[in-house]
Parts: structure tokens; sequence; C-alpha cells
């Protein structure tokens, strides 16, 4: 009988279609990304650390919808807020009329389910979620259309030792990750009363100069003047930095807090600054609010932001609930890490299958599978090809052996294996009991080490 043909060397009569139009390609919409399996690879690694260092500190993960309805976002983030007046990917259900948005971010939705699922009634929450959020923003390094966070929140705790506790928790997570140079900077917002005093003060000064104000500013003097002080025209630098200050609004409980923050910080030797013209984009914080920000990543250097929010769930419907958090932009936190990671990620196979015959490729199939029960991870060589472009595929994989069946092989019950990683050896084994053979191959030397 002739030996069977190799599908790679057959020739393959395609039908001539060159004078029908082609399809037009689709390419990912502008400004989300496609995160590659080499790539993957790195983001489920920082995933699995950074669910070892939530749990360290005892936070239980939340999964919420990506699409919400519309008015949480407008009431939670705020109206006169860039997220909500031109950032939002929102739409009309057109089966139903309802106002959807995508979600730009974790908190809303985490607020809103806590009070749909009386989720602090008995205790208060440590929670995180991780996963994409959308924002319309002009794509860039390091800003994106889909992007993901990590976001982290403490929910029903009222006191700054829980502030003073994520912060602490984010320099770990800095060090672990082996992260140099990020600056923290913190200010405190006050109550919303101590606001209330420095926005009107502020709509005094900014209208008294509302001649010196650009357009931004002037539409929102009366709707948001606080983000006036965020403001990145240069023109208007001067006045900015002589306007009001909300320190000088400040009582004595919003004080405490803020010195009681700074305190735990420093008892824990977490360097800061105080930056009073820290604002942050969100409308619902109040008191503690900060930003951890390098200057390695060029214009979007922020990789986390976050603070106090006492007032949302009461915004939404829920009863009065003092909570903070913040988020992490892991693409930002993912680059910075490309810098100091090990590049070099343990094999994601153990062993890639390949065959040399039809009856090679069937009894392969089973072997597999036999070998998968033992808890081994396999790649089975799909589509045939010669044994050498089978091999070559097999280096590929980043597995740690070859499992080769020919016919010899087949005939005498064994396996060939060939160490594909370190140095290069083969060996043959029976196929009853391969697994067990495999596992010590693969794995004895970790064994005797621990
Ligand atoms: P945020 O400051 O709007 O806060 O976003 C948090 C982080 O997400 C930023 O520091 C940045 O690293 C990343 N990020 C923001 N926009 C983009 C973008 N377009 N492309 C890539 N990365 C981006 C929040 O979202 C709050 N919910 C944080 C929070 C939680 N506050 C209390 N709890």
């Amino acid at each position: 009988m002739s030996e069977p043909r190799d599908p790679e060397k057959i020739a393959v009569v395609r039908p001539d279609r060159s004078s029908e139009p082609r399809p037009s390609r689709l390419q990912a919409v502008k400004g989300m990304n496609d995160i590659l399996p080499n790539e993957c690879a790195h983001w489920d690694q920082l995933e699995l650390i950074l669910k070892d260092w939530l749990r360290c500190y005892g936070y239980r993960g939340i999964r919420t919808p990506v699409l919400e309805p519309t008015p949480l976002f407008r009431r939670g983030i705020g109206e006169v807020t860039d997220i909500v007046e031109k950032e939002m990917f929102s739409f009309t259900d057109r089966l139903n009329g309802d106002e959807l948005t995508l979600r730009p971010e974790f908190t809303a939705g985490i607020a809103r389910s806590v009070i749909e699922h009386n989720l602090t009634y008995a205790a208060p929450q440590r929670v995180f979620s991780m996963g994409p959020v959308f924002r319309h923003e002009r794509p860039q390094r390091g800003r994106y259309r889909q992007f993901h966070q990590l976001d982290v929140e403490a929910l029903g705790f009222s006191g700054p030792d829980v502030d003073a506790e994520l912060i602490v928790m984010l320099s770990r997570l800095w060090a672990d990750l082996g992260l140099q140079n990020i600056r923290l900077e913190l200010n405190c917002l006050g109550s919303a009363q101590e606001r209330k005093a420095h926005r009107q003060s502020l709509i005094d000064y900014f209208s008294e100069n509302e001649a010196l104000l650009d357009e931004d500013a002037r539409r929102r003097l009366h709707t948001n003047p606080l983000r006036i002080l965020d403001t990145k025209n240069p023109a208007m630098q001067a006045l900015v930095d002589a306007a009001p200050r909300l320190e000088s609004h400040l009582g004595e409980e919003s004080k405490a807090h803020f010195e009681g923050v700074q305190r735990l910080l420093k008892d824990c030797g977490v360097v800061f600054t105080v930056n009073p013209r820290l604002v942050r984009g969100l409308d619902y914080y109040n008191l503690t609010v900060f930003e951890w920000i390098t200057d390695q990543l060029g214009s979007q250097g922020t990789i986390c932001g976050g603070g106090r929010y006492d007032g949302l769930v009461e915004v939404l419907g829920g009863k009065p609930t003092p909570a903070v958090g913040f988020a992490i932009g892991l693409e930002r936190l993912l680059e910075l890490w490309s810098e100091t990671r090990l590049d070099d990620l343990p094999a994601e196979v153990d062993c890639y299958m390949v065959y040399q015959s039809e009856n090679a490729r069937r009894r392969s199939f089973s072997l597999a599978e036999q070998l998968r029960d033992a808890g081994l991870n396999v790649l089975l060589h799909g589509g045939g090809g010669s044994m050498k472009s089978q091999m070559k595929r097999a280096d590929q994989s980043g597995a740690s052996v070859a499992v080769i069946l020919g016919d010899d092989e087949l005939q005498a019950g064994t396996a060939t294996v060939k160490v594909l990683r370190g140095e290069s050896s083969q060996m043959q084994f029976q196929q009853d009991g391969l697994s067990d053979a495999l596992y010590d191959l693969l794995f004895s030397d970790d064994e005797g080490t621990e």
C-alpha cells in the first residue's frame, strides 16, 4: 500500500474567483484592541498576581454587567463631567427604547448592585472586579476606548484606616511587581457642605474674573466650577493658581480624617505629596482622593486613581453607606511592568503530540485524553503534515516535550518522548504508564527541591 499523502503537499484546486468583488475586510473598532495569545499570557500572569494580592487583604470578587441603564452613570458620575458629557458609549435599545450605556467605570455599577442585593446589610464589603470599560476618548498611547480596569471597593467603612489601607495595599503591589518611581498624590475634598461653600467662593472669584475664562470654564462656571481648577489651558494657570482653596473651608472633622490617613501612611513608610489641585474627574468623591502617577508612560502616566465616595450609594437610592475605592488601568500597569518582569513565562503546555500515520493519529487522540485524565496539558497536533513540519510546530508551541507516535511505536505499544526545552534528549516509554513517566520527567526536579 502506498504511503498516505502528506496533506500539506497536496495541491489544492480552488475555483477562480478573481473577477468577483472581494468582501471588505472588517477591523476592530477604533481605540479597541485585540489582545493576542502572546500578550494574553502576560495578562493571565498579572491577573494571578493581582488576585493573590487582593486575597491577602480579604477582597472578594464581584461581577456586574458591562451594560447598565444610562441614568446610573448620569446620577452617579455627575452630569457635568467629561465622562458623562462626551465619553459614554450610549444608545437606545431598539427593541424596548431603554437608554443603555457600556460602563465607563465600575464604581457606579457596583454601588447599584450593592443596593439591589442589600449587600452591606449584615456586614461591610470589600470587593473587586476586573474587566473592560469603555470611554469615547481620543486614542493615543495609554488611552483607549476599550480598556481594562482592576476596580477595588470597600463599602460600609467610614474611618480613615480603610482609605490608608487601600493606599498601603497599592504600595505593596508596586513593590511586588518590582515597579519603581510611581509617586502618590493625595488631597482632601472635604464634605458636601464644605465643597458647597468652596464652590460658592469659586463662583464669586471666577465671576469677578469672567473675562479671563475660556469657553469650557465659562460653561462650567455655574454647573461645576471645581472642574475649572483642573484646566489644562496654560492661559488660565495664573488665575487658577490664585483661586480660593478648599483647604480654607475644611472643618475639624475633614481635617482629622485627612490627618488620620496621612498618619497611617507615614507609619507604614508610604511617601506622598499633598496636591491641593487634585480634584479627580468624577463627581462622587468626598474627603480623601488620590492618584498614583509615573513619568515612564508619556502623557498618560496615571496608573491608578481613587478616593472616598460616601454619598454615592444614597444618591443612587440606597441607605447612606460610606465607601472608598480605586481603579488601576491595566494596560498602563502592564506596559510599566513589561520593563521589569521576566519574559520567560512557564510553559503553558506540557506535551505536544505528533503522529506519523492515520492509525497513529487515531491512537494519539485517545492517548492524549488519557494524559489529560492524569492532569497533563496536552496539545494534539492538528491537520497532519510531515514529521518534520509537525516537530516544527511542537517547538513553536512552547511545550516542554514532544510525544511522538510513529508506526514502530504503534506496533510496540510505546511512545517516543523528545525533550524540547533546555538540553535536548530523546527516550522511549510504554504507552501504558506514559503519564507517570512524563510526570517524573517534567516535575521530578520540582518535587526534589520542595
Ligand atoms: P479613573 O481615574 O477615571 O477612576 O480611572 C482609573 C484608571 O483607569 C486611570 O488611573 C487610568 O489608569 C485608567 N484609565 C482611565 N481612562 C483610560 C483610558 N481611556 N485608557 C486606558 N486607561 C484608562 C475611575 O474609574 C474610578 N471609578 C476609580 C474609583 C474606584 N474610585 C473609587 N473607586
